[in-house]
């Protein structure tokens, strides 16, 4: 088939890319020309692990292009994927489709012989009826269908994501898109992964569902962790209790300074705006937001106590500054609030991400980068583990502690055993433990 994929970032492009890979011809589209010309170059705009392969052998293969030019591929295309941002709003937490109607109308001018227009970002319910209303004015002519298709991988295992899904949820209007559909996803569900067929109101729903029921387990279990605090308990031990129950699952137990990232915290938002102004309140949502918000604030001032109740002069050594793991993205990352609340404390903050200094740098003031972990704890008086990269998991502790004036680390993200730490002379603080 002939795919066309509206948007070059974390999810177009792992999206096209796999598609290509999947023997679709696809072409990429992104208004931002210098993200384009790095791809045309072999130069991964994001990092992502394993893209960079993948995207250069399906190039290779003549399946796989970038351009800033709409006009002839949709023309051309089969389904034209919508796969831009929608942020937050600023100021009022709607999300901000603002981009999607752009893409809409942009290629409803161009489109010849049916097709099936997708969107693949996260939006909320009617955005669909919308997209179709905008095609439809545009060009009355206009041969096609309005199909949502969330995306439900992950940053960081973008790739294993995209090609062993749990489940692909497809909302649609017509057999025809349905057919086209099943046809663009034959090599998943040939693996028999399940393929949801639904009405397109149902399919946009499912994706602000999903999320916010992720982002409410994290919730759940950062409370529980401030409770095993005051109770004396190991949060480690209920994740791990309550997560061998089938019906509770082990994910997403994991207690941390709060979700952050480029879904959660917009798209719990964008769902709870849409359920007041329907009337039908998440109230649920509602309180983990807040409790997520008050959670990342509180960090900051977490630091200060275990400090010993002031940084004032102080040098702290920040490991990891990406909302999570194997990505260099850093939106509403909790680096975002605590690094600058620090600094507000009167501490000098020296920083490492093995991926997103680059981005750091546009987001922080009078931040000393260093190269590596141990580079960091230069002159520091204690360290603070803010994401768990792999390369954070196995740190020399007696290098570690002899390097730390205070000889203080926090870990707020549970990745060390407290008898093992403190053993190297180390006070060591973490979430929920004793
Ligand atoms: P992103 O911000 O990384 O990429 C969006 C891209 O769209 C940018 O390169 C921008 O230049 C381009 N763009 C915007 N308007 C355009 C237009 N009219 N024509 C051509 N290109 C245009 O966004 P990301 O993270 O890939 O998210 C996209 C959507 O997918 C969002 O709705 C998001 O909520 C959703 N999503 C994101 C996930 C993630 O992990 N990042 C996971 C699942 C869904």
């Amino acid at each position: 088939m002939r795919v066309v994929m509206i948007g070059v970032g974390y999810v177009g492009l792992v999206s096209g890319t796999c598609f290509a890979d999947f023997g679709h011809e696809v072409v990429c589209v992104d208004k931002n020309a210098e993200r384009v010309e790095k791809l045309n170059n072999g130069v991964m705009p994001i990092y992502e692990p394993g893209l960079d392969r993948l995207v250069e052998s399906n190039v290779e293969a003549g399946r796989l292009s970038f351009t800033t030019e709409l006009a002839d591929p949709v023309a051309e295309a089969d389904v034209v994927f919508i796969a831009v941002g929608t942020p937050s709003r600023r100021g009022d937490g709607y999300a901000d489709l603002t981009y999607v109607y752009a893409a809409a109308e942009e290629l409803a001018r161009h489109l010849n012989g049916p097709t099936v227009v997708v969107t693949k970002s996260t939006v909320p319910v009617g955005t669909g009826d919308e997209v179709e209303a905008i095609i439809a004015r545009s060009n009355p002519d206009a041969d096609f269908d309005v199909v949502s298709n969330p995306e439900f991988l992950r940053e960081g295992a973008a790739i294993e994501d995209f090609k062993r899904p749990d489940r692909v949820v497809v909302g649609v209007t017509s057999e025809r898109a349905e057919k086209v559909m099943r046809e663009l996803y034959r090599p998943l569900y040939l693996n028999e992964t399940p393929l949801v067929v639904t009405d397109r109101r149902t399919s946009e729903l499912i994706k602000y569902a999903a999320n916010a029921f992720l982002a409410t387990k994290i919730g759940f279990i950062n409370q529980m962790a401030d409770l095993c605090e005051a109770m004396g308990a190991d949060v480690q031990q209920v994740s791990r209790g309550i997560g061998l129950d089938n019906r509770i699952g082990s994910k997403f137990l994991h207690a941390s300074p709060g979700y952050g990232g480029s879904c959660f915290p917009k798209d719990t938002l964008a769902l709870s705006r849409t359920a007041s102004d329907a009337g039908t309140p998440v109230t649920i949502v509602d309180a983990v937001i807040a409790s997520n918000d008050r959670r990342k604030a509180s960090m900051a001032e977490r630091i200060k106590r275990a400090a010993g109740g002031s940084l004032e002069g102080k040098t702290v050594a920040v490991l990891g500054l990406a909302f999570k793991p194997n990505t260099d993205d850093m939106r509403d990352a909790p680096s975002l609030a605590i690094i600058p609340a620090l600094q507000k404390m009167g501490a000098t903050i020296r920083a490492f991400d093995p991926e997103s200094i680059g981005e750091a740098r546009r987001h922080f003031e009078d931040v000393t980068y260093a190269d590596d972990a141990y580079d960091t704890l230069r002159g520091a008086d204690l360290a603070v583990i803010l994401t768990e990269w792999n390369e954070f998991r196995a740190l020399d502790m007696k290098r570690l502690s002899d390097s730390l004036a205070d000889k203080i680390l926090i870990d707020l993200r549970n990745i060390y055993r407290p008898e093992e730490v403190r053993s190297f002379g180390l006070t060591y603080h973490s979430l929920g433990r004793p």
